[in-house]
């Protein structure tokens, strides 16, 4: 029978054990945002900035929506808003790996924050180049920092062909981009997958927990004109860039036939903050660099199975079905009105 102390003992260690698990789960999420600030982007880096769950340990900066210079003055002018020079804003890639820049002013406005003017930034750059600055904060913080990137994936690249070793020391990679519903930069291809597909090829083939927040769940999840009246009621200096930026976003995309702003980079930084705002299915995903109309997809098992093809003589016979092993956790669903309640409940009055 097991003696009294030895009951008190293990009762003990359950409860140091259980006690450290809460604890832990209560501790805000270490995330670096690699970001093309962007309309959109700038939403999502005011959400993160004022949620208690993420504790944002940089943003860094690349060229996708905007030139690099232009997104380091936004990530600066963002966070010198919400007082938080005490961020590392570090400056990376000017142009994707393989094919020339294509900014993206037409979507997020001349300045790429709606053509919102924002105060000069009282905070300054960092000197570090943004992927050193990766692979320095994740091994400060091993199997702690969660990357949010919400632009071309040149950065992440970048870090990952410098330092294989973070593969392992990286908590989760939770990226806005791709689709299993078709494309918006192309039929086939979403925008940041399209503007660097050789980076997002290394990204997805890395071997790291990868959750991927694509176009078939962010075109859902909208941000409509009762949202911004609703936002527009309250006053701060974030709330007022946040309605100026969306209104830009509202408006557009009410020309374009929509009925309301994608919230692409903020539903991204939603699942960072509370996954149960997706739901996800497990697929193997590759990205397509070569194809004439294709350069850019994201090709994904929904199946995550083949068919078997055995060769026999001048023909191939289909045999069975051989398992293709998943990558990526792929966000099929997600609560739009919930996570909408949730950013304005985060940015009003701010
Ligand atoms: O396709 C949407 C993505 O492309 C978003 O990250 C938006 O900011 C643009 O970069
Ligand atoms: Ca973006």
């Amino acid at each position: 029978m097991m003696t009294s102390v030895r009951a008190a003992i293990l009762m003990g260690c359950w409860l140091i054990s259980a006690a450290s698990v809460f604890a832990a789960s209560d501790s805000p999420r270490k995330v670096i945002i690699d970001t093309d600030p962007g309309a959109d982007d700038a939403m999502a880096i005011l959400l993160a900035l004022n949620s208690p769950e993420l504790d944002v340990k940089a943003l860094t900066v690349v060229a996708g929506n905007v030139v690099i210079e232009q997104g380091v003055e936004n990530a600066l002018k963002l966070v010198s808003l919400a007082g938080r020079c005490d961020i590392p804003i570090a400056g990376g890639a000017h142009q994707p790996l393989a094919q020339k820049l294509i900014t993206a002013e037409y979507f997020h406005g001349k300045n790429g924050l709606g053509d919102v003017e924002l105060p000069s930034p009282a905070c300054h750059a960092d000197t570090r180049f943004a992927p050193d600055l990766t692979i320095e904060l994740i091994h400060r913080y091993p199997h702690d920092i969660t990357l949010v990137p919400i632009g071309p994936l040149t950065n992440i690249a970048l870090a990952l062909a410098k330092d294989p070793s973070i593969v392992p020391l990286v908590k989760e990679v939770v990226l806005m981009g791709g689709s299993i519903s078709g494309g918006n930069a192309t039929a086939a291809a979403e925008a940041n997958i399209y503007n660097d597909p050789e980076a997002a090829r290394a990204i997805f083939a890395a071997g790291w927990p990868l959750t991927m927040v694509g176009l078939n769940v962010t075109e859902r999840t909208l941000f409509t004109d009762a949202d911004l009246n609703e936002l527009a009621k309250t006053h701060g200096r974030e709330n007022n860039c946040a309605v100026g930026v969306l209104k830009f976003m509202v408006n557009l995309a009410g020309k374009l036939g929509g009925a309301g702003a994608a919230m692409h980079d903020p539903l991204a930084v939603g699942a960072a903050i509370d996954r149960s705002l997706i739901a996800t299915e497990d697929m193997r995903v590759e990205i397509e660099t070569r194809g004439e109309f294709t350069r850019g997809e994201t090709v994904a098992s929904r199946h995550n199975s083949s068919d078997l093809k055995v060769l026999h003589g001048e023909r191939y016979i289909i045999e069975g079905v051989e398992a293709v092993r998943p990558n990526a956790h792929v966000a099929v669903k997600s609560d739009a009105r919930r996570f909408v309640q949730l950013f304005i409940s985060r940015i009003a009055g701010k």
